[in-house]
């Protein structure tokens, strides 16, 4: 384990957070007793853009019913859930966040999908998978927490089948700027590795990979938070609780999280990209 791990699974760490989550649901009028997975759509998809960015990334991967996927870094579960649902695949997932594993093992046996969809602690960095043990694999906003990005690619070319899809969904810098903390993946710069678009390609065609695609999604990201402030300040104006969103997620200090976050989407210095690697 690098010694970076541990804090980092601390900051993602939120007590109680599954309660929290089925609690504000059902405060909006969800039945929670019979949940389905369309109702956690809002709260379990952490990374910019939510369903909609998941709804673009496995729309470019080519899965077909029966596809073995690895999400690595899978949080909640939401895009493994969206996967296993939208596509029929059989999801793997692995993250570092104990709690984040057993919620996501939790919210999906509620939703009836815990034979679609498993969940593993561990590190990307090292997975506790045999070689060639899936057909894709997808990483959304993972490697922002990982400090050697080759390890990274080379541990995905290792589990996945030759040809096999490896779906990049990450925020990279784009220019020089410093970052202000604390962000939604890092209380302070120690646990903060964002790269360049050129440093995931070169790390990933080292791997073996071929670049099959790459979009830069600035301006989907700010349009992103512009949205959900425009939602939070109707819903204030209206003296109604602002719509549950993935700052549930973030602990107490969400709303300083986004808004550095937003200063550095809106500066120009960071941006998700999506790269579409093929192995081989
Ligand atoms: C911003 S969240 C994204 C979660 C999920 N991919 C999604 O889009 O909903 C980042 C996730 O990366 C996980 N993570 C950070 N470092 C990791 C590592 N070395 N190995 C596996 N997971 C890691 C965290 O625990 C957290 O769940």
């Amino acid at each position: 384990m690098s010694t970076v791990e541990p804090g980092i699974a601390r900051h993602y760490d939120v007590s109680g957070l599954e309660q929290h989550i089925l609690a504000v649901l059902a405060d909006t009028g969800v039945d929670v007793a019979n949940l389905r997975a369309s109702d956690l759509e809002t709260v379990d998809e952490f990374h910019i853009g939510g369903i909609a960015a998941t709804r673009e990334v496995i729309g470019q991967m080519g899965l077909k019913p029966g596809t073995r996927l690895l999400d690595i870094g899978s949080g909640v579960g939401g895009p493994a859930r969206f996967a296993a649902n939208s596509a029929g695949v059989d999801v793997t997932g692995i993250d570092l966040t104990q709690s984040y594993v057993d919620i996501a093992s939790s919210l999906s046996k509620r939703v009836g999908l815990a034979d679609k969809t498993l969940f593993v602690q561990g590190s990307a960095l090292e997975m506790p998978f045999g070689n060639a043990s899936f057909d894709a694999a997808m990483i959304l906003h993972v490697g922002m927490n990982l400090p050697d990005k080759r390890k990274l690619m080379s541990e995905a070319a290792r589990v996945l089948k030759p040809g096999g899809v490896f779906a990049v969904y990450d925020l990279m810098r784009l220019k020089d700027g410093a970052l202000t903390f604390p962000l939604p993946w890092a209380s302070d710069g120690t646990m903060s590795f964002v790269a360049t678009p050129d440093d995931y390609r070169s790390s990933a065609t080292a791997a073996g990979f071929s670049v099959v695609a790459e979009r830069p999604r600035g301006a989907f990201a700010v349009e992103f938070f512009a949205t959900m402030r425009a939602r939070m300040a109707a819903a204030q104006a209206e003296g109604k609780k602002p719509p549950p969103g993935v700052n549930l997620i973030m602990g107490e200090n969400a709303r300083t999280k986004i808004a550095n976050l937003t200063a550095a989407l809106e500066g120009g210095i960071l941006a998700p990209v999506e790269l579409i690697l093929r192995l081989g």
